[in-house]
This record gives C-alpha cells, structure tokens and sequence, in this order.
C-alpha cells in the first residue's frame, strides 16, 4: 500500500471514529463553569478553588487520600477503574478492593506517593481482584463503598443503587456516555446527576480534588 493510500485510510477510520462518537458521547472535559456551581444549591457549597494543572495524572492519590480521611477501610469496587491504581492504593491502607470494568490491564509499573514524595513500584506479581465485565446493580451486595472516577455508563446505575441499598457511592463525573438519561437542554451533566440524586432522597455532598479539569466528585448516600 503506497503511504498515501494508508494515509488517506487512516484518516477516514479517524473520521469514522469521530462521527461514531460524536452520536453517543457529550464531551464535558474541561473545568464545570462558575455559573454551573452557583445555580445549584448543593453545588455552590463547595469551596473556591485552587486548581494545580500537573495534579490531574495522581488524581488516583487524591482520591485514595480523600476516601481515607472520610471513612474507615471496608469492601470497595473501583467502577470502571481502568489500570486499578485507585483499586491498589485502597488495597495497600487495608481495603478491599475490587476493580470492576469490562476491560482488564494490568496494574501500572509504579506511581508516585505524594505524602512521601517519591516514586513506588508495583511488583509485576502484585494484583487486585478485577471483576472483567461492565457494572451491573447487583454487585453492589459485596460492596460498602463504590466509587466511580470519571467512568463510563455508571453514574445514573451507582445513584439507583445508593438509592436502593444504603450503601455510599462516590462518583466523579466526566463525560456522559452510554447512560439512561440526558441532561436537560443547557444543563451541566454535574448538575443533572445532583437533581437526580436529591430526587431520590439522597444526601450529596460535593468536594473538589486539587487538579484541574473534571475535578468535582459527589459523596452521595442515605440520610440514615
Ligand atoms: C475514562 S476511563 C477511566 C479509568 C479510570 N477510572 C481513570 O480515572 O482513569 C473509563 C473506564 O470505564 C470502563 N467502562 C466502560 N463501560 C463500563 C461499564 N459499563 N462498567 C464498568 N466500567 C466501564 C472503561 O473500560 C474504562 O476503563
């Protein structure tokens, strides 16, 4: 194949992909607008922010360490968790943890640990169990704590299981894909899952991780 054929091929694939994509995503990645926090009285609550650019790739540090200062180790499911390195990090303060996503890769080789700030390994013998299928409501029974950091096709399912079971959910949203519902015309994705939330009876409390970008999680759980 001459390099110009297989160039021209590839960006068609490219196209392909895009349109594809652009049918059954709404991309949201930037920082959520001022505006969209103060029209929400559960969202305008959370403090200003002080967003540090190069904190987005240890954002699974930051998570680990919010979990940690809110409650003690349980039974965790790393929704849609990718590498599993929040899964891990969970696994190493004395958690159970459990990735659960369609896809499984394997552990990162190493990550750095900001209380120490230094660089750790992870043994490539070292893993975390891994349910390799999409979320489905029913897993949640073995799970006190499911956490979804910037997920596919969870958010709206993880708020029904809270709904249903009483068990915490911590979801931080990014872009909306493959999930039941849609924001309202000219409504922010965050905003939307705060209303369905609330609706449901359920407390939310907003927080902020110090990176920029989709940085805004919801701690959303019964009220008894
Ligand atoms: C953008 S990645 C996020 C990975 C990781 N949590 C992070 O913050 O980098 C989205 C992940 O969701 C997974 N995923 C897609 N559909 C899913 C589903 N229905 N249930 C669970 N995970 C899903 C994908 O395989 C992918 O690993």
């Amino acid at each position: 194949m001459t390099k110009r054929k297989h160039k021209r091929e590839k960006e068609q694939l490219f196209q392909a992909l895009n349109q594809q994509s652009q049918s059954s995503v709404t991309h949201n990645e930037g920082s959520v607008p001022a505006a969209v926090l103060a029209a929400s009285p559960t969202l305008a609550a959370l403090p200003e922010s002080n967003e540090l650019p190069k904190m987005k790739k240890f954002r699974f540090q930051l998570m680990h360490e919010w979990i940690m200062q809110r409650q003690p180790p349980g039974r965790a499911a790393d929704v849609g968790g990718g590498k599993g390195l929040l899964a891990y990090l969970l696994q190493q303060s004395g958690w159970e943890a459990t990735v659960i996503d369609p896809v499984n890769q394997a552990l990162p080789p190493k990550y750095k640990d900001l209380t120490l700030n230094r660089r750790v390994k992870i043994a490539p013998d070292e893993t975390v169990s891994h349910f390799t299928r999409e979320f489905a409501p029913e897993m949640a029974d073995q799970f006190d704590l499911l956490v979804s950091m910037h997920a596919h096709g969870c958010n709206i399912q993880l708020i029904d299981v809270a709904a249903t079971t009483r068990k915490n959910v911590i979801l931080l949203p990014c872009c909306i894909i493959q999930e039941p519902l849609l924001p309202e015309p000219g409504q922010h994705w965050l905003a939307c899952l705060v209303d369905y939330a609330l609706a449901k009876n359920l407390v939310v409390e907003p927080f902020r991780l110090n990176f920029r970008g989709q940085n805004i999680g919801l701690y959303i759980h019964s009220k008894f």
